[in-house]
């Protein structure tokens, strides 16, 4: 797809470039994502139940999203977010899109439950959305920072910024360093072997979404089950 080169870019800031303090950065590739979120897609949800489902639920009030605003969310998952984002906005504009078949299959069985047909969700990538310039008031993307190396969080910072209007909000979801001893169980689990947790593991997002020209940020830490969150909130320049 033709584009207008980037309007919004991203300075690379020296923690960018170091990496994270605390965890290593991703280990797996994104040629193996979609083979791994394959395996882990039909227990998904049970996971999500007991360890992402307040984050999701801050996630989506920081969202409010109004019925008729134009919604694009990046790696929709099985659905979780999208079938609430339909229920929000039955005459708006709703698009989801994620690396992985086999979960948009579940996703697209939980948006024909809602009985809304204003919808599209397909195979796509965060790194090369396959949209219009400000075209989009809100982008919601829910644990996928967490599963990408360090390097290339302001590239796809800077995609999502080209794709939201003015104004428009963004909220971010992820894995995140734990405040207390018992939530850094996970960093163990992730060291031990990060396909356990899908390719997660903690990071901070918040200095790359200000340096990406968002304004109003704000980051909210959630854990649940001992399983550390952050929800990150931005407006678009
Ligand atoms: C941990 S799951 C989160 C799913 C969903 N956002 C949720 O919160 O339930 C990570 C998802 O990100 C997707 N994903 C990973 N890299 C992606 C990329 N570059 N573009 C689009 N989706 C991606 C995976 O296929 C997987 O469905």
């Amino acid at each position: 797809m033709d584009r207008q080169p980037l309007s919004r870019t991203c300075t690379m800031g020296l923690e960018a470039a170091i990496g994270n303090r605390h965890m290593p950065d991703a280990q797996i590739g994104k040629d193996r994502v979609s083979d791994i979120y394959r395996k882990i897609a039909p227990a998904y949800d049970l996971w999500a139940w007991c360890t992402e489902r307040k984050a999701r639920d801050r996630c989506l009030e920081l969202a409010a999203i109004q019925d008729g605003e134009d919604v694009l969310e990046v790696a929709v998952g099985t659905g979780l977010a999208f079938e609430r984002i339909l229920q929000a906005n039955p005459s708006g504009r709703n698009e989801g899109i994620d690396l992985t078949e086999a979960m948009l299959i579940r996703a697209r069985k939980k948006a024909a439950k809602t009985g809304s047909t204003n919808y599209r969700l397909r195979i796509g990538d965060a790194y090369d959305l396959d949209f219009e310039e400000r075209s989009f008031d809100v982008l919601i993307n829910n644990y996928m920072f967490d599963l990408l190396p360090q390097r290339d969080f302001r590239a796809v910072l800077a995609e999502f910024a080209r794709v939201l209007r003015p104004g428009g909000r963004l909220i971010l979801v992820n894995m995140t360093e734990g405040e207390r001893w018992y939530n850094r169980i996970w960093e163990l689990v992730y060291r031990i072997n990060p396909a356990l947790l899908g390719g997660c593991r903690g990071v901070l997002l918040l200095p790359h979404v200000d340096a990406c020209g968002f304004r109003q940020t704000k980051r909210e830490y959630v854990s649940q089950w001992t399983f550390p969150s952050e929800i990150i909130f931005g407006v678009a320049a």
